[in-house]
């Protein structure tokens, strides 16, 4: 089946939250954006069309993209962004997928306002593995900023120092009534009694690990990031940018109009400033069962974990699990080809001559990398194109290493020298290799939780772990039998975690921390994974209508 989509026109679009009126960018004039529904086997074309003075491109966040690498999205890695006036026609198949993932821009900061819900409906004559929602509702939470946000992170960059933070969080776009002039922009959801509902929770905010609940309501987990796991009942659920959680309320037989707060706030466990402030929404009743045995109730309020619940955090992640049911197999890599071991963190750069710094200590900037590597995008050509017309040269080189050049006590003593190195260095992988990832948190500038997101796979998330990883022990712990499936995971703060995957897909794949903040400071990279033997084994060729730079 071919699913054509309306064009996504990229156009502006006033709003007003917070009593402030700002002229945003948006898809189709909504914010949030406008629902891609589709069902899994689905070829999904959709043609981007820009029609506003910023350059900008689309990411199918989640979406595996099997050989058609270039629909998907990160500018300047797989595609060069499209310019005012131009369009770009992205077109993929939804291939083993199914649940909810996100769209978002994907260059600077732009996903700030253009974001918008994936579903992916099972195919045709099949039936979710749990009990069929009376309603599916999708809620995405993200942050709301008074003024544009990319003048914030170009201020930031250009003072090397941390960026203002945003003036509120949001759910579908609405802060809710805990923010100053803001009341009547809250989201409400009414249900009816004694029914069950499948919400999509995605968080699209940009730097923000989310903490949701819903008073006297518990929510089981059924699916995250497209992948269904074996079903676990919570009150609270903590979300990362990037990932998605499905979950199923169950609503209880209570009289019409009795409400219920929902809510979210961050977790956060790093240095500087951040906005803890909560955005909330209402659960109202409508529709007595009858015999109902409850009365009225006033608008009762969840409580939610504090701010820096890494203890909650860590026990609520380890909850998650693959289904792995003989429908829905767990395809775990047993055995590993590649090892790599990488840290992920902040550290400080340079402070450019004739110029004072904001950063964290004398006259330097705030900075972020990988294996002490920050990453630089090209703005010539993107990598992918580099790659496929044989031009690496100047552009990218492959030697990213395995492991840190300089090991110390990661979540220790810091080592003296926090500076990072800025280059563009690329993992290269033989097709269908078996790769173990342990990403591991360092305390540089503190030990902070970054959910990294990798482009075109799913991993499966083998281990987790706080202090150092150990390679001698920590190994024989791991679950290789229905360890949960993601896209985006949440790296401890002051640990570790391990993921496999099997590169089976080819094309050059970023990897990046989810908290667009870290990412503009360089905490990326990318995979090159090589064509395979076969037919369908190969990076297809460029559309002719592929941006140019
Ligand atoms: Cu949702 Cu590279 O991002």
């Amino acid at each position: 089946v071919i699913t054509l989509f309306p064009e996504f026109v990229v156009e502006y679009l006033n709003v007003t939250r917070l009593c402030h009126t700002r002229n945003i960018l948006s898809v189709n004039g909504k914010f949030p954006g406008p629902r891609l529904v589709a069902r899994e086997g689905d070829r999904v074309v959709v043609k981007v069309v820009n029609q506003v003075s910023n350059n900008v491109s689309i990411h199918w966040h989640g979406i595996r993209q099997i050989t058609t690498g270039w629909a998907d999205g990160p500018a300047y890695v797989t595609q060069c962004p499209i310019q005012t006036n131009q369009s770009y026609t992205y077109n993929f198949t939804i291939v083993g997928q199914r649940g909810t993932l996100l769209w978002h821009a994907h260059i600077s900061w732009l996903r700030a306002t253009i974001y918008g819900p994936i579903i992916i409906l099972p195919k045709h004559n099949e039936s979710f593995p749990f009990e069929k929602p009376h309603k599916e509702i999708p809620i995405l939470f993200g942050e709301w900023f008074n003024v544009d946000p990319e003048a914030v992170i170009s201020q930031a960059l250009q003072t090397g120092g941390g960026p203002n933070v945003s003036d509120a969080y949001t759910i579908n776009g609405l802060p809710g009534p805990l923010y100053n002039c803001s009341s009547k922009d809250t989201y409400t959801l009414k249900v009816k009694p004694g029914k069950t509902y499948l919400l999509r929770l995605i968080n699209a905010a940009l730097n923000e690990e989310l903490f949701f609940s819903i008073a006297n309501h518990t929510l089981t987990v059924v699916e995250a990031d497209a992948r269904y796991t074996k079903p676990f009942d919570t009150d609270t659920l903590l979300i990362a940018p990037g990932q998605t959680t499905n979950v199923l309320l169950k609503t209880k037989p209570y009289f019409p109009n009795a409400t219920f707060q929902m809510s979210a706030r961050p977790y956060f466990t790093g240095r500087g400033t951040f906005d803890n402030s909560t955005t909330a929404g209402t659960l109202i009743y409508k529709q007595p069962l009858k015999n109902s045995s409850v009365k009225n109730l006033t608008l009762l309020k969840p409580t939610l974990p504090p701010i820096n619940a890494t203890s909650f955090v860590a026990n609520f992640t380890a909850k998650f699990r693959s289904l792995a049911s003989a429908k829905f197999p767990a395809k775990v890599p047993q055995k590993v080809d590649r090892k790599f071991f990488f840290t992920v963190g902040l550290g400080t750069s340079p402070c450019p001559k004739n110029t004072t710094c904001q950063g964290p200590s004398n006259n330097t900037k705030f900075a972020a990398s990988v294996n002490n590597i920050s990453f630089a995008l090209p703005s010539s050509v993107s990598i992918m194109q580099a790659y496929y017309s044989g031009q690496a040269n100047g552009v990218f080189k492959t030697d990213f290493p395995a492991t840190p050049l300089n090991p110390f006590n990661y979540t220790g003593t810091p080592p003296n020298n926090t500076m990072v190195t800025n280059d563009t260095k690329l993992v290269v992988l033989k097709f269908n290799t078996s790769v173990e990832v342990v990403l591991q948190d360092t305390s540089i500038l503190g030990a902070e939780s970054h959910p990294l997101h990798l482009h075109g796979y799913d991993f499966f998330i083998v281990g987790q772990g706080f202090g150092n990883y150990d390679p001698n022990n920590d190994p024989a712990k791991f679950n290789l039998i229905d360890p949960v499936e993601r896209n985006t995971v949440g790296v401890p703060a002051g640990g570790w975690i391990a993921f496999r995957f099997l590169a089976d897909n080819p094309g050059v794949w970023f990897m990046h921390c989810h908290l667009d903040l870290h990412t503009s400071w360089g905490l990326r990279m990318a995979w090159l994974v090589l064509d395979g033997p076969g037919p369908k084994q190969k990076l297809q060729p460029p559309p002719s209508d592929l941006p140019k730079c």
